[in-house]
């Protein structure tokens, strides 16, 4: 049973109940704060109980440190005290995390044979009222108010801790995204937002695409920006132009969708951006995608001397662009009349080597109603927000009397994923600036591959038929071999 995170978790079990084995199979050092370890900080060792009062005061500060910063802390005593416990809880509530106990099940024999086999054995009668307080503290401890958690013997046994989820997070071969219409985008796209300031830019783009075929990914997608946005680096970073780059990617790669995400109507008339759509899917066998969006950043396009009128002028575009790019690579070279634009004629070759599906970025409800008309999908954040809009979509897709299997609900989500517990934390650190850790963390979902897996599966169950993925930091070919379980949810 995955545990909340993050959360105060408190373990109750007396001495050789395995408490710290357990602690120390789940959690970073640095979450665990420890009677024991800390008489061996203001004391000579873990045994000096002539340290004690020490030892727990200094406790008592750091579990109200962590607590206030929103980071999981495991309090690692025999949990035995009502009154600590209590201070622990209430400190936990106030800063809005769960509090979990969680009692390691040993039964008393096996504490007992693994206390005589230690080093300094606790003296039996003392044991024996530990069995005894730990007995008693498990009767009240749903009254307290505390999640319970229960962990049985086997399970505590070092080596065989039962991992979070294992079940939906087992790493299944990645299948290949199949030809067919509507299913071809179906899974995680790597969206890749940064890239390296000097060196072979192509030998990069090569070695992170093979890493994304390998990975079992369904595509690549660029965005499509003049100038490096301030959410992602500095204006000096390079970003290279999109369209040129996914030609190079087109040359590189066999099974990957390559698209844009987004596109802005504002850059370039929407004629220009069919034919390079079209041109890219001749190029790649069918593996063009173009994400449509009206634009938001004003400074890329005072710098690139483009226009950049008000909102509704754009969102008219995007309407306008949408159509016309839809009708260029319509069969035949007909006069196109529209509702909103006229061609004379659609001559435009290369055609496209299959569909060319629009995904359509933005949250706004005209955006919605546009892609839900319009376009083959809608682009929203992967947040609480954005899944009310996923609903939103598919509702509107199926007022405008389309078939809502036959669209993409896509999300944009920035997970930050880490090897292990250490290495998730490590990265935290590294890439959090100046936002709180514990914020930074949630707002990326901080956590495994694993775990990320486990909850993009959720997302699955609301409706997303692609996450677009811009992991945090990522910039090396094994950052996106780390994200093959993530494929798994989706295949
Ligand atoms: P722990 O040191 O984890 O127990 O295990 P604890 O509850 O934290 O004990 P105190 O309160 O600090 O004294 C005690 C011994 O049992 C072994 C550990 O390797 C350690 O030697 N152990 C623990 C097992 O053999 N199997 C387990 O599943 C857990
Ligand atoms: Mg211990």
């Amino acid at each position: 049973m995955p545990l909340p995170d993050p959360a105060l978790v408190v373990l109750v079990g007396a001495s050789g109940s395995g408490k710290s084995t357990w602690a120390a199979s789940r959690y970073r050092v640095d979450e665990i704060v420890s009677s024991d370890a800390l008489r061996g900080v203001v004391g000579s060792g873990e045994h000096d109980l002539d340290a004690s009062a020490d030892a727990f005061a200094m406790l008592e500060q750091v579990v109200a440190a962590r607590l206030g910063r929103r980071l999981t802390t495991v309090v690692d005593t025999l949990g035995t005290d009502a009154t600590r416990r209590r201070a622990w809880r209430e400190a936990a509530r106030a800063a809005g995390l769960p509090a979990v106990a969680v009692v390691l099940d040993t039964p008393a024999a096996v504490c007992r044979s693994r206390n005589s086999r230690r080093d300094r054995p606790v003296p039996a009668r003392i044991l024996t009222s530990q069995l005894a307080a730990v007995t008693a503290t498990v009767e009240i401890l749903a009254a307290e108010g505390w999640q319970v958690v229960r962990v049985a013997p086997e399970l505590s046994r070092p080596g065989e801790v039962a991992e979070v989820g294992p079940s939906a997070t087992a790493a299944t071969p990645a299948t290949a995204p199949t030809a067919a219409g509507a299913s071809r985008l179906r899974g995680v796209v790597l969206q890749l937002s940064s890239f390296p300031a000097d060196g072979d830019l192509l030998g990069w783009l090569r070695d992170m695409a093979a890493a994304g075929e390998e990975a079992g990914l369904a595509g690549l997608a660029l965005m499509d920006h003049l100038i490096q946005i301030p959410q992602v680096g500095r204006a000096w970073d390079p970003i290279p132009e999109p369209w040129v780059t996914l030609g190079a990617l087109a040359a590189s790669t066999t099974r990957l969708q390559l698209g844009t995400l987004v596109t802005p109507v504002t850059f370039r008339a929407p004629g220009i951006t069919a034919k390079a759509a079209a041109t890219l899917s001749a190029l790649s066998g069918g593996r063009a995608f173009v994400g449509v969006g009206a634009g938001w950043w004003e400074r890329e396009h005072a710098a690139y001397g483009l226009g950049f009128p008000s909102a509704r002028v754009r969102l008219d575009a995007m309407e306008q662009g949408i159509e016309t790019m839809k009708a260029l690579w319509a069969p035949g070279t007909k006069a196109y009349v529209g509702q909103r634009v006229s061609l004379p004629e659609t001559t435009s070759y290369p055609r496209p080597a299959t569909e060319i599906p629009v995904l359509v970025g933005g949250g706004g409800d005209r955006t919605l109603g546009i892609a839900a008309r319009l376009g083959d999908g809608c682009n929203v954040p992967s947040d609480e927000v954005g899944l009310a809009k996923v609903a939103r979509y598919l509702t509107l897709v199926e007022l405008a009397g389309r078939d809502p299997s036959t669209v993409h609900a896509t999300v944009l989500d920035l997970p930050l994923v880490g090897r292990d517990r250490d290495d998730v934390w490590s990265r935290v650190e590294r890439h959090r600036g100046r936002t709180a850790a514990a914020t930074f963390a949630a707002r990326h979902h901080a956590g495994t591959a694993n775990e990320h897996a486990a909850r993009l599966a959720g997302l699955a169950g609301q409706g997303v038929t692609t996450v677009f993925v811009a992991p945090v930091g990522l910039d090396r070919p094994e950052d996106v071999l780390a994200l093959a379980p993530l494929t798994s949810t989706f295949g």
